[in-house]
C-alpha cells in the first residue's frame, strides 16, 4: 500500500563554526553560521503509534518504550510536553544529509527538523527562543556540557555571534564569505574531545585560560573584519585560531594535512571547525581560487568537500 499523505514536513540546516570553538564552552565568543547546503528533514505520517524512523541508519524508535536518553524520543517527548499533548499516533521519518559526529551540527539539525515537523502536524508554533531551548535539551544527550551554539545557529538559521548565556546580537557580514568545508571522514564525538579539553583545563588552569583568552581576542577581531568585509585579515585570524586549537590538543594529523593543503593552494586561511580530532575543517577562499583549493583538499585526503557561504548584507 502506498504511504498515506504526510501530515507535515520539518526542515533544518547544518551549521559550521567559523571561529571560537572550545573556548566558547568557557564563556568566550564564537562565530557560526548555518550550512544551508546540507539539510535534515522530518516527514510526519499517520500511523498506529508514535514512532521515529531514522531512515539513513535504519533505526526504528518506539517513543513510548524508548529510554530517557534516546535523542529521537527525547525531542518528541519535549514537544508534546511543551504543547501539553499526549504522544500522537504518528510516524516521523527523519533523513539527513549532514555527516554524523563531524562538527556540522547533525544532532541539532535532526532535533530541530523533528520538532518543526511535529509542531506543524499539531498546527502549533513555538517562539524561536523556546524551540532553541528545547533543542538544547536534546543536545545535552550528545554533548554532555554543550555551549548552546549548535541549537542557536541551527534554529535561528543565520550567522551568530554567540556568547554562552547571553542574548543573541544581530550580526551581518559586510561581504559574503566563500568557504570550503573539507571532511576528514573520521567520526569524532564532540563529547570526548570536550572532555579532554576539560581535563587539560582542570590540570593547568593558567595555560588553558590563556589559550581561551587568545581565542577570545581572535574572534573579537574576526567579527570586525567580517563586518568590514576584510577577508585577507580574516584569513590570518583563522590561521591563528588553528594554532591555538592545535595547542589545546584538538587537531589531528588528518586535519593538519587538509589545513596545510588548503593554505598551499591559495586559501586565505584555514582551520578545523567544530569539536576537532576528526570531522571537518574550513578554508576561507577568494572566489577565483575555489576550484584549486577544492582539488588540493581532495588530493590531501578529504573524503568530501562542500561549498559554503556566509551571506553578506546584500546576499
Ligand atoms: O558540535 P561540534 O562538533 O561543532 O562542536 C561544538 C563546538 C564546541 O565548542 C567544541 C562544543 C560546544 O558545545 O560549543
Amino acid at each position: 500500500m502506498p504511504d498515506p499523505a504526510p501530515l507535515a514536513v520539518g526542515h533544518a540546516p547544518g551549521k559550521f563554526i567559523l571561529c571560537g570553538e572550545h573556548a566558547v564552552v568557557y564563556g568566550r565568543p564564537a562565530i557560526a553560521a548555518p550550512l544551508f547546503q546540507l539539510q535534515a528533514q522530518a516527514v510526519v505520517y499517520p500511523d498506529r503509534e508514535c514512532l521515529v524512523v531514522a531512515v539513513d541508519i535504519d533505526r526504528w524508535v518506539r517513543v513510548a518504550a524508548a529510554p530517557a536518553d534516546d535523542p529521537f524520543a527525547r525531542v518528541v517527548r519535549l514537544v508534546c510536553a511543551e504543547l501539553e499533548r499526549p504522544l500522537p499516533p504518528w510516524r516521523i521519518e527523519v533523513r539527513s544529509e549532514i555527516p554524523i559526529a563531524s562538527g556540522l551540527g547533525s544532532g541539532a539539525a535532526i532535533a530541530t527538523a523533528t520538532a518543526r515537523g511535529l509542531l506543524a502536524a499539531f498546527g502549533a508554533a513555538l517562539p524561536v527562543e523556546r524551540l532553541s531551548a528545547l533543542v538544547y535539551e536534546v543536545e545535552k544527550l550528545h554533548h554532555g556540557t554543550p555551549s548552546g551554539i549548535d541549537n542557536t545557529v541551527v534554529v535561528y538559521g543565520r550567522p551568530v555571534w554567540f556568547v554562552r548565556g547571553q542574548a543573541l546580537e544581530p550580526f551581518v557580514p559586510g561581504a559574503t564569505l566563500h568557504l570550503l568545508i573539507g571532511d576528514t571522514g573520521i567520526a569524532s564525538p564532540t563529547r570526548l574531545v570536550v572532555g579532554d579539553v576539560r581535563r587539560g583545563w582542570e590540570a593547568d588552569h593558567g595555560r588553558y585560560e590563556a589559550l581561551f583568552d587568545g581565542v577570545d581576542a581572535i574572534v573579537t577581531r574576526a567579527r570586525t573584519c567580517i563586518e568590514a568585509g576584510d577577508v585577507m585579515a580574516l584569513g590570518k585570524l583563522l590561521d591563528q585560531n588553528q594554532a591555538l586549537l592545535d595547542e589545546m590538543g584538538v587537531s589531528s594529523p588528518e586535519l593538519d594535512r587538509l589545513v596545510t593543503a588548503a593554505r598551499g593552494a591559495g586559501a586565505l586561511g584555514a582551520k578545523l571547525s567544530g569539536g576537532g580530532r576528526g570531522g571537518n575543517m574550513i578554508a576561507l577562499v577568494a572566489p577565483g581560487s575555489e576550484e584549486t583549493v577544492r582539488e588540493a583538499l581532495l588530493a590531501a585526503g578529504a573524503k568530501r568537500v562542500f561549498g559554503a557561504e556566509m551571506a553578506g548584507e546584500a546576499g
